[in-house]
């Protein structure tokens, strides 16, 4: 088997431009500042990845228009590009994040090929050639297909929807891949419209559907829950928070890290919080990534390794 991990998912632009105030319909603001960023959670997920030494092919779609400095960057860091597929007349997923001195944030997002669900080719190698299959953000029933394949081969799949969860699935969708699924991932609000989804009323009714169900919660750390029981793991602090965004793509990555080296699962939570905390101390989701040995550091605090 050639990777570890094959992660499915969006690789997109973000241009994030800070303003005053948002502007009302029908009038023109100045900008105080832009940058372009790269993104996308299969992105963040597979570059992280592959930075703490987990052999990680990207399985995504994006547009002709490709920009190559985000190819050369994902190639630097060991990402196995075989499937980053793409597609003909299609432009690269983007999104133009608005916010404002208040807080406040409106974006607007080019979901690119990312949007079909049944068209797209199954991107085999990701599937093939990996121990784990991670479902990320993405068209329900493009991930049913794969996680069908997946089954069929006895890879072990991960289920990610992120934001998502809200407004691409419905209870059936969600549902099927949820049986597939060996390590189902969320925020607390992720987790909350899970168990709408399912008609349950905890967490641990979630693990009937799912084995092993890991909750981030922000700056207090994650829950690992298994139907042996809940396992709390702390948060790493970081030295400074600079920018939240990629906290969770950041996690799963230090997670799989200790999972492909035999890791239980309080030290795979413990991995994706020292990989967050570092994530955190810098503007955008892929400009501070450990590699193996400085996120053992931080870990090392809260288990031996
Ligand atoms: N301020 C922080 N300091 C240290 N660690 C943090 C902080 N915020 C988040 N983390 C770590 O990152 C993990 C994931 O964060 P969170 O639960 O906010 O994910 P999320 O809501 O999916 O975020 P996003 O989608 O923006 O990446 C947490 O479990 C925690 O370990
Ligand atoms: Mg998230």
């Amino acid at each position: 088997m050639r990777n570890y991990l094959g992660a499915f998912g969006h690789v997109a632009i973000d241009h994030i431009v800070t303003l005053r105030r948002l502007p009302r319909p029908n009038t023109s603001i100045e900008i105080l500042g832009r940058r372009r960023s790269f993104g996308g959670t299969a992105g963040n997920l597979s570059r992280a990845a592959a930075c703490l030494g987990v052999k990680t092919s990207l399985a995504s779609f994006v547009g002709e228009d490709f920009p190559s400095d985000y190819r050369k960057a994902l190639r630097k860091d060991g990402v196995d590009l075989t499937d980053l597929r793409p597609i003909r007349g299609a432009t690269t997923p983007t999104a133009w994040i608005f916010s404002d001195s208040a807080g406040n944030q409106m974006a607007i997002i080019d979901q690119g090929p990312m949007k079909e669900g049944v068209r797209l080719p199954i991107l085999r190698h990701s599937v093939v050639d990996v121990e784990l299959v991670h479902l990320g953000t993405g068209r329900p029933q493009y991930y049913i297909r794969i996680a069908r394949l997946a089954a069929e081969l006895d890879r072990t799949i991960a289920f990610d929807p992120s934001q998502e969860i809200h407004y691409v699935y419905t209870p059936r969708l969600f549902r099927t891949l949820l049986r597939h699924t060996a390590y189902f991932f969320g925020n607390e609000a992720e987790i909350i419209q899970a168990k709408r989804f399912l008609r349950v009323t905890s967490t641990e009714g979630l693990l009937r559907f799912a084995p092993v169900v890991i909750v981030t919660l922000g700056s207090r750390g994650s829950a690992v829950h298994t139907r042996d029981g809940k396992i709390r793991i702390p948060r790493v602090p970081s030295t400074r928070v600079a920018d939240v965004t990629g906290a969770g793509d950041a996690y799963r990555a230090g997670f799989y890290a200790g999972l492909s080296r035999g890791f239980d699962l309080r030290h795979c939570g413990i991995l994706g919080s020292s990989v967050a905390s570092f994530v955190v101390e810098a503007q955008g989701t892929q400009t501070h990534l450990p590699t193996w040995t400085q996120a053992v550091q931080r870990a090392r605090k809260y288990a031996p390794f």
